[in-house]
């Protein structure tokens, strides 16, 4: 099933070391006419489940954005209005990435059923260099967290985050994207580099599927006002023309990609080069799979050819109409797919158990402070994502081995989620809303996250005892060569469960 004839491309450029990658379905090619959304965030951070419940904020109060002089891009924290209401919303949070200030979200799913990716999009070297020093505005997790309080829709999110690059500007790490999708449709966001407040928004529909590995747009209508698809600064055909960087006698369409993207010829809008599949495999893969079901983009998102130790978590959401608020449901493993089993989360849910909160292991500042007491017995429950770590570990040290066996074991355990989660969990829940018993729906919802989550970790102590064990007995332990625990940096492999730089041949240990 993970075979696709498509050449191993091993250029690594000016990449981030780390990325992330969404996916999106459109509703007129997933079988039940939902919205398919699935990804990752690659960070190296530690990851973890949190709710954040709906709340009311008096009048005045405000919040803290931006980035720290401790970015790669330095800046300054600024203080902008709160709204006077925030929406309930679910995320895997995560304390570290190019030294902005913990806790930072990729997005997730809030109560209006809008979901949110963050995937980065590297701009032209020029945009770079133009970013002031100090920059000041809101980051690419600040935007995140903002649509997920505030949108209603996935357009209401594009427009809010115009709305907030106008007036406060944008903090970078060398240019950005999201994508937000809602029951009808989806839209990516590119934000660029620069400090100029630049930025384009498209519109994904009921036929389109996209995925932003990184994030990307193409041609651009040069008069947008008021067009349906599409939306931007109002400096993002001028800004270019000023730069010289494209003009209407040159004959070539407006291409966002072409003017503002790398200018690298080995790098094109749908090639990044990036690691073993590009965005247009990627989404020709995924087209392949019509009619797409939350299964599907399941194995899609858990592709070991982009799911490695780079990926923090997997999400998978489809969003349709006329569904409770509580009702609405992602799936989430709790560290990179490859590895762990994706668990059912429901809005309605009411809390996280301990395993899949916050842990030190590989959490911003553990290694130089000791515990607060405060969470003496939260560090002392098990993590799930160490647990699903060592899974990852253990399986990819020979993946030709025991790759299969784990990837049939965590799919078991997924179908037989989803046959409980269509089977009873959410008819009982139904009919508990229908009977008006708004607290026992919420109490069912928790009961079954908990209970599966639960299931899930006893999957990963049985997994990591047989692989230990099989391992150590059959003499494959390799204790390391070299001294040096990190990888040496941007740019290198990390570990994978890929044999060797191309899929189909034995993996290559020198
Ligand atoms: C849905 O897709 C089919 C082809 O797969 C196409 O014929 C049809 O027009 C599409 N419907 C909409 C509403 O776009
Ligand atoms: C809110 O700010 C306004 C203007 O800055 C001020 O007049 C008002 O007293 C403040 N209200 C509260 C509740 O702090
Ligand atoms: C909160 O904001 C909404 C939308 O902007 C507005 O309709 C409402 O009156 C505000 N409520 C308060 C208490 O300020
Ligand atoms: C640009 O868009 C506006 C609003 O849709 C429209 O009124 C105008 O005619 C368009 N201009 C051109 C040159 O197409
Ligand atoms: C317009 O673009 C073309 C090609 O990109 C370039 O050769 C030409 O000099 C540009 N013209 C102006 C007026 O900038
Ligand atoms: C809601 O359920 C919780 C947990 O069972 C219970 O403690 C609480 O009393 C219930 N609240 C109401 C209003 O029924
Ligand atoms: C590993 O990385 C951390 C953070 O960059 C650094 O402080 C530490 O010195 C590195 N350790 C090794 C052994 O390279
Ligand atoms: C990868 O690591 C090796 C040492 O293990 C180093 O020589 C090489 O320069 C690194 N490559 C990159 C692109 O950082």
């Amino acid at each position: 099933m993970f075979r696709h004839s498509i050449a191993a491309v091993t250029l690594w450029l000016a990449s981030p070391a780390t990325a992330s990658y969404a996916f999106y379905v459109g509703k007129n090619l997933t079988s039940d006419g939902s919205v398919l959304v699935g990804g990752t965030g690659e960070e190296v951070s530690s990851h973890w489940l949190q709710l954040f419940p709906a709340k009311d904020h008096p009048p005045n109060a405000t919040i803290s954005v931006g980035v720290t002089e401790a970015a790669s891009f330095p800046g300054e924290l600024i203080q902008i209005p709160q709204a006077n209401h925030t929406f309930r919303y679910l995320s895997m949070e995560y304390s570290d990435y190019e030294g902005f200030p913990a806790p930072l979200t990729n997005g997730g799913l809030n109560e209006k059923g809008v979901t949110v990716r963050d995937v980065w999009a590297d701009n032209r070297q020029e945009l770079l260099d133009m970013t002031p020093n100090p920059q000041h505005g809101l980051q690419y997790s600040d935007l995140a967290r903002i649509v997920m309080e505030r949108a209603t829709t996935a357009r209401h999110g594009v427009e809010i985050i115009g709305d907030l690059i106008a007036k406060y500007g944008e903090s970078t790490y060398g240019g950005n994207s999201h994508l937000i999708a809602d029951k009808n449709e989806g839209w990516v966001v590119w934000e660029m580099a620069g400090g100029a407040k630049i930025w384009a928004a498209q519109r994904l529909g009921p036929n389109d599927i996209k995925v932003l590995y990184p994030g990307y747009i193409e041609d651009f209508p040069t008069n947008f006002t008021g067009h349906p698809d599409f939306m931007g600064s109002s400096n993002i055909v001028s800004f270019a023309i000023e730069q010289g960087w494209w003009n209407e006698t040159s004959g070539k369409p407006f291409n966002i990609f072409n003017v503002y993207g790398p200018q690298d010829p080995r790098y094109k809008a749908r090639d990044g080069g990036y690691k073993f599949m590009s965005q247009a495999a990627l989404e020709d893969a995924t087209r392949e799979m019509v009619p797409v079901t939350e299964e599907k983009l399941i194995q899609r998102v858990r592709d070991h050819r982009i799911a490695d130790d780079e990926a923090g978590y997997g999400q998978v959401v489809s969003l349709r109409a006329d569904i409770d608020p509580d009702m609405l449901r992602i799936w989430i493993a709790p560290t990179g797919s490859v590895s762990a089993p994706f668990v059912p989360w429901w809005l309605g849910v009411q809390s996280i158990p301990p395993e899949f909160g916050e842990h030190r292991y590989l959490t911003t500042g553990a290694s130089s402070s000791f515990l607060n007491p405060d969470y003496e017995l939260q560090e002392a429950s098990i993590f799930a994502g160490r647990v699903f770590k060592r899974v990852l570990y253990y399986m990819c040290s020979d993946p030709n081995k025991y790759m299969p066996t784990v990837t049939e074991m965590l799919t078991s355990f997924e179908s037989q989620s989803r046959d409980q989660v269509s089977g009873w969990v959410e008819k009982a829940a139904q009919a508990l809303i229908d009977a008006g018993d708004r607290n026992a729906t919420q109490n069912l919802l928790t009961y079954y996250s908990h209970s599966r989550a639960s299931a899930a970790l006893e999957l990963g102590h049985t997994l990591n005892s047989a692989l230990d064990g099989y391992i150590k007995l059959t003499g494959q332990w390799r204790s390391p060569i070299g001294n040096q625990i990190n990888d040496s940096g941007e740019g290198n492999e990390t570990v994978n469960c890929l044999v060797g730089y191309d899929p189909d041949q034995p993996k290559d240990r020198q």
